[in-house]
């Protein structure tokens, strides 16, 4: 009997059909968000799912889903998995890593740049036809990228990334925190030097927030740590929404305890935290840090490479290219 397999989100049909010339394939092509108990009705029965960032598999949904042997991910993130109860009943969680390094250590530099020279803002002042009327010489100043120091939280694939732009394209002082410090070869490589937390809320002009969401890096920037930051700094955050505490970030803000953010992800998003909506000196965007066509399509592709692997089909059977709990891979059914 052929196995069945969910595809929760919309995404690239000409990729995802290849689910279909191993599986059974239910998808939601209207791309409808279902609530969670329309999540555990659609797969029931199904041995895999293909699951995006906004659905919540938990260990009630395992339980309901005895079925499930593979859940594959699109995103390099995967806070929306409990990891350990997928492991403990043998279901094999994978991601999509690597793929979209690049493109969001772009992105990532877009919004700290939009929110350092002020793109948005002047975005809406030609707009609102001001420049005709008002414009002045000393109009929407902002602060300089290149010379800089730039701050890294978190120095994964992606702060690396980010880091190597700074210091080897803008000409910027690249500083950083990680749980970990990296090898001093790799140091080299970025062009970035390991600093203590409050230095690196102290010395950055910009910093950047990369650390991957968990509970111990929830709320790892709030109402302490920006009060360390320069009136004159800039805070971008493209790693996951309550790894900064965006009530205390809207509240620096409209005081003018930092002079600008930039933020593609927000606690309980999609809601975004009413002052943040009516400060002017944020730049908003919906999650889209990975978000250019070739990106999104590889991380498709990953998606089902893994699924098809997962679920003993393929020429890797068996053998998923990036698994999160490799573990359960080894474990005899
Ligand atoms: C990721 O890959 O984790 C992105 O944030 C998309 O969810």
């Amino acid at each position: 009997m052929r196995a069945s397999v969910l595809v929760t989100r919309a995404s690239f049909p000409d990729i995802v059909d290849r689910l279909r010339t191993h599986f059974d394939v239910s998808d939601n092509p209207s791309d409808t968000l279902w609530t969670q108990d329309e999540l555990i009705e659609r797969l029931q029965g199904k041995d895999g799912a293909m699951t995006a960032g906004s659905d919540r598999i938990d260990a009630r949904l395992l339980d309901a889903c005895p079925q499930l042997k593979a859940v594959c991910n699109i995103g390099v993130g995967y806070n929306n998995v409990d990891v350990a109860a997928c492991t403990e009943r043998g279901v094999l969680l994978t991601n999509t890593p690597d793929v979209l390094t690049d493109t969001t250590a772009d992105f990532g530099f877009a919004l700290m740049m939009a929110a350092a020279r002020r793109i948005t803002e002047s975005e809406r002042y030609v707009r609102d036809g001001k420049w005709i009327t008002t414009g002045r010489f000393d109009m929407l100043l902002g602060a300089d990228i290149h010379g800089a120091t730039l701050g890294i939280l978190g120095m994964g694939r992606i702060g690396q990334s980010i880091a190597k732009r700074g210091a080897h394209g803008f000409g910027m002082k690249v500083i950083y925190h990680n749980r970990t410090p990296l090898a001093p070869e790799v140091e080299a490589q970025c062009g970035a030097r390991y600093v203590e937390k409050s230095a690196l809320m102290r010395e950055s002009d910009h910093l950047i927030v990369v650390v991957p969401y968990s509970a111990s890096s929830h709320h790892a920037i709030g109402a302490a740590e920006l009060r360390q930051m320069k009136s004159s700094a800039t805070l971008t955050n493209i790693a996951r929404g309550g790894v900064v505490d965006d009530a205390a970030l809207a509240a620096v803000l409209k005081e003018g305890g930092i002079a600008a953010a930039g933020l593609d992800v927000f606690e309980g998003e999609p809601r975004i935290h009413p002052e943040l909506l009516a400060c002017s000196n944020v730049v908003l965007t919906p999650h889209i840090g990975s978000a250019s066509v070739a990106t999104r399509r590889a991380m498709a592709r990953l998606t089902v490479d893994n699924l098809v692997a997962a679920l003993g089909a393929g020429p890797d059977a068996g053998r998923p290219p990036t698994p999160v709990n490799p573990e359960v891979l080894r474990t005899p059914a």
